[in-house]
């Protein structure tokens, strides 16, 4: 046994100094790296630094396939299947209020399209929508293979979070990533978002690619590439994807926090428009739709995303699916009962004038001081914290005004100092950024 661990130690450090120095990593010493941290050969310090080796250095094309097979492991693909249809998935890079996943799995599942979705935590400022479900009471989200089959083939929707089942590899890494700086690399973004759509046996993709101030790659051409390079993953996979950049340059709709976004996500499905997330929800839903359905024009999936939308049918979809996924009854009868925090406190317009920047990672450190995110691994989350805004880019405002409203437990008053510092206000109108910025499919880039 202890053979067994220095064997697995001398293997990664050697791995770390070959990359260090420039090499390329073979297949099989990347897999044996995976493998053995997974396993529990190697410890957390070295791992680390093999993430940071690669963060640094990088990896090209063939490393990043390799990475996202070592991350799915030996364990076989979950075939998880509606005879006939085609499976989709979506996924974002994450941002702060990011609740496209709660809008857009269950407008597609209500026009027939039937979506499982292996989904993440929290990492860094941005929000997990793993950490967002865990606020409904009794939500399972550890679902095994068979459980995702059946929750699927019941209600045309599943979301789970990886297990050591379901990309074991990505499972491993991904909370050390979150707390050692090495979310931000490109190979360990796309191998990490792929291989869980290999996982799943994904039929279909669309990747959210986030830029601006509050996104893991806020430079717009770094956000390109990493588009560009999934979809090429993908592709190597067999999974046909489409990607979208959008605009990160302030948080995603109003709120932000874990409950607090599972009730605008519901809001929105019950046609409530919401800046960002409404328009946002729609396009990554038509665009699941179309994954499915390659021959599906635009007209069609928005007129059946629409029609999901006013009569009820997305709506009853999220909590029919929630159901069946665990979520007690007091949520399902009155999804009103989510969780709140202790203590709600205003932050308000200190000079009138037109909000210029609501800081999207200054918003998400004020959530994670509030209590909604994980400072260190492991640590609890308070499911009620967050902040909702009451302001966005080009809005104007009097001295005064209500900005912010923080919900926190009053155990760290630096969340209200963050959510204050976030805004930035001009004395001339602002025009608003463009939300959607580019959209990709495998072979060409569409118009936005
Ligand atoms: N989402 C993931 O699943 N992985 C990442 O690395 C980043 C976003």
């Amino acid at each position: 046994m202890e053979q067994a661990l220095a064997a697995a130690s001398e293997g990664l450090l050697q791995s770390i100094e070959r990359k260090r120095g420039g090499s390329k990593l073979a297949d099989a010493e990347i897999e044996q790296v995976i493998a053995d941290f997974t396993a529990g050969r190697t410890p957390d310090y070295q791992m680390a630094a093999w993430l940071a080796t690669v963060a640094c250095a990088g990896m090209d094309m063939r490393e990043t396939a390799a990475l996202t097979r070592a991350y799915i492991g030996t364990t076989p693909a979950c075939p998880i299947r509606i005879p006939g249809r085609r499976t989709v998935d979506k996924h974002s890079t994450g941002g702060v209020g990011d609740k496209i996943t709660l809008v857009a799995a269950p407008l597609a599942a209500a026009c027939g399209v039937p979506v499982a979705k292996m989904s993440g935590r929290s990492l860094g400022w941005a929000g997990g929508t793993i950490d967002k479900l865990e606020s409904i009471p009794g939500l399972r989200l550890d679902l095994s293979a068979r459980e995702v089959q059946q929750v699927l083939s019941c209600t045309g929707m599943v979301i789970t979070g990886q297990t050591a089942e379901l990309a074991p590899g990505d499972n491993a890494t991904y909370r050390l990533r979150d707390v050692t700086a090495t979310v931000d690399s490109i190979p360990l973004i796309a191998a990490s978002i792929v291989s869980k759509k290999v996982a799943l046996a994904a039929e279909g993709l669309v990747l959210d690619v986030k830029t601006g101030a509050g996104a893991l790659m806020s430079d717009p051409v770094a956000a390109a590439e990493l588009a560009e390079l999934m979809v090429e993953l993908a592709a190597q996979f067999g999974i046909p994807a489409r990607a979208i950049i959008s605009d990160m340059s302030q948080p995603l709709g109003f709120a932000v926090g874990n409950a607090l976004e599972i009730r605008e996500a519901l809001e929105v499905l019950q046609g409530r428009e919401v800046p960002g997330v409404s328009e946002l929800g729609r396009l990554v839903a038509r665009l699941m739709l179309q994954v499915a359905e390659p021959s599906l024009s635009d007209e069609s999936a928005d007129k059946c995303i629409g029609a999901a939308i006013d009569s009820g049918e997305a709506y009853r979809t999220f909590l029919t699916w929630a159901s069946a996924q665990g979520a007690s009854p007091c949520f399902v009868d009155n999804p009103d009962c989510l969780p709140r925090a202790a203590r709600r406190d205003m932050v308000r317009a200190d000079r009138s004038g037109w909000v210029a920047a609501v800081d999207p990672r200054a918003i998400g450190q004020a959530a994670l001081r509030a209590g909604a995110g994980r400072l260190v691994q492991n640590s609890s989350i308070d499911p009620g914290a967050g902040i909702i805004l009451f302001a966005r880019i080009g809005t104007r405002v009097d001295s005064g005004t209500p900005l912010a409203e923080v919900h926190h437990s009053g155990s760290d008053s630096r969340c209200l100092e963050f959510a204050a510092a976030a805004f930035d206000i001009s004395p001339a109108p602002v025009p608003a950024p463009a939300l959607i910025q580019r959209i990709f499919s495998s072979n060409h880039e569409d118009q936005p």
